[in-house]
Formats: C-alpha cells, sequence, structure tokens
C-alpha cells in the first residue's frame, strides 16, 4: 500500500525542521524521513548549478528508500530545483516551500506591497518574486537577502537588544525602500526565519503580517495525500533523520528549531554523494 510509504523531506541542514514541524503537527500518524546535508550547509550562498546537483542527489537518496511524496524544505532548493526534480522524477510528486509561500503572502496581504526577505540564492533567483507576481502581476515585491540570519538563528541567537540590531541592519534596505512605507505584508523565505519571528515583528512593526511557509507548505502535502487517498491513518507516525556529516552538531543545533529532542543515536550519518 502506498499510503504506508514515508514521505521524504530534504533541507540543506537544520532548518528544514520548522518545516518537518509542521507537517507533524498535521499529519501525525505519517512517517517521515528528513535528510538534513549538513556537509554542504549552507546552500543560500551558493550557485544555482550546485544547488541543483545537491539537490538531486538529495531527492535521488530519499527515492531509494521508497517515499510516496518528496518535499523541499529549504527555499534555496526549491527556488531552483522543484520543477527540475519533478521532470526527473515523474512518478513522485514533489512540492517545494516558495510556491506554498507565495500564496500565503498573496491571501495574506490587502494592498499588494509584499516584502520578501531570504538567501541570497533565494533572492538572485527571483523565485519569490516571481510566483507572487504570477498570481498578483500588480503587486509590488522587494527582496532582500539576510543570509545572517541563518547564523544567529543556528546559534540560539533569537532575541534580544543585539539581535534586533543585526536584524534591524540587515533589514535597512527593505526599510528605507518605497515598499516599506506600505508593505504590509512580510514572507520569511528562509526555513531558519521562523525562529527568529518575535524580533523581526520587533523591527518592522505589527502593522505587517509575517508570512512562514512552512504551515501552508504542510496544508499543500495533506491536500495533495488526501485527494489521491494516499493519507496514512493506521497509526502514530515515525520520524527518521538522516544526515550527511556528523550527527553530533545536528543533534545539538536541532534543539533551535525542533519540538523535541533528537538523540544523536537517532541520527543516521549516510554519503549521498554518490547519488545523482
Ligand atoms: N535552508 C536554507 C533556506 O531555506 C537556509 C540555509 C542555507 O543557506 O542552506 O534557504
Amino acid at each position: 500500500m502506498r499510503s504506508n510509504l514515508p514521505i521524504g523531506i530534504f533541507d540543506s541542514g537544520v532548518g528544514g525542521l520548522t518545516v518537518l514541524n509542521a507537517i507533524k503537527d498535521l499529519l501525525p500518524n505519517e512517517d517521515l524521513i528528513y535528510l538534513g546535508d549538513t556537509a554542504r550547509v549552507p546552500y543560500g550562498t551558493k550557485s544555482a548549478a550546485s544547488v541543483m546537483r545537491y539537490a538531486e542527489q538529495a531527492a535521488a537518496a530519499l527515492l531509494s528508500r521508497e517515499v510516496k511524496l518528496l518535499v523541499i524544505a529549504c527555499n534555496t532548493a526549491s527556488a531552483v530545483a522543484v520543477e527540475h526534480l519533478q521532470k526527473l522524477n515523474p512518478e513522485i510528486a514533489v512540492v517545494g516551500v516558495v510556491e506554498p509561500g507565495a500564496q500565503a503572502s498573496c491571501l495574506a496581504t490587502k494592498n499588494n506591497h509584499i516584502g520578501v526577505i531570504a538567501t541570497e540564492g533565494t533572492v538572485n533567483n527571483q523565485a519569490y518574486q516571481s510566483a507572487i507576481l504570477k498570481r498578483k502581476p500588480d503587486a509590488s515585491v522587494t527582496a532582500q537577502a539576510c543570509s545572517l540570519f541563518v547564523a544567529l538563528a543556528e546559534e540560539g541567537w533569537h532575541e534580544g537588544e543585539l539581535v534586533e540590531s543585526i536584524i534591524g541592519e540587515c533589514l535597512k534596505p527593505l526599510l528605507d525602500s518605497d515598499c516599506q512605507t506600505e508593505m504590509d505584508t512580510l514572507v520569511l523565505g528562509c526555513t531558519h526565519f521562523p525562529v527568529l519571528k518575535e524580533s523581526i515583528a520587533n523591527i518592522v512593526g505589527d502593522k505587517v503580517s509575517l508570512v512562514d511557509s512552512a504551515d501552508t507548505t504542510a496544508t499543500v502535502v495533506k491536500s495533495f495525500l488526501s485527494e489521491r487517498q494516499l493519507l496514512n491513518e493506521q497509526k502514530a507516525g515515525h520520524v527518521s533523520f538522516l544526515v550527511t556529516d556528523d550527527p553530533a552538531r545536528f543533534s545539538r543545533v536541532a534543539k533551535n528549531f525542533y519540538q523535541g529532542d533528537i538523540e544523536q543515536g537517532e541520527i543516521q550519518q549516510v554519503d549521498i554523494q554518490h547519488f545523482s
């Protein structure tokens, strides 16, 4: 029965655990396999060609374990690889986080002025900008790369004066742009940014709605499985963790992103570079 198969989720490292949390909350009966490409993180500063190759290998590694659906939890990888992976693997549906995030921002905005913060790769690729304009051609979209937030989130620097001052400095170009006078919606277009949500909200103010694509992606996953009678309703789901580097750091840093502890013994180290 295909419905008994797990959902495969991959990310460049730990940040995708924010997407895993949302899927686990909405679909507690599903088995989930999470792959974090910790040996090659960050993807956000790499070229599109490298990210595409890493994504191909991560997808192939998960598909070799038999999954019923592939979720790209990483925004940077979603920005360049969803269509490519879908073409390479027509037998399985591939869901990325950019389209659901763009859709959520279009539903949230009341005045069509949308800001996007993401990694350098995601911003340069124009993925969110295109996905938003496809839905709302008259929207004004301003994107700002905030790669430094990834380190803040991983090191557990989530709040406080210093953190808000760094966030304020990084958001300056966005806040000083014409968009800011009107911006009513800001997309957190990176796996790591939801853990900084409160501090970001303190900087942009309460008139701006923050959109996190993790929840919308989980809803897309649920609808997809439900429409195809692929939901697993049999038992409580189990989560397996695979990483491409030493599990010790993943286990430690995961505490900043995952609801619950992940013991080192639960994490399997795998080599995915021979997959292509
Ligand atoms: N997972 C990445 C993203 O959502 C952030 C970390 C990285 O640069 O690899 O874009």
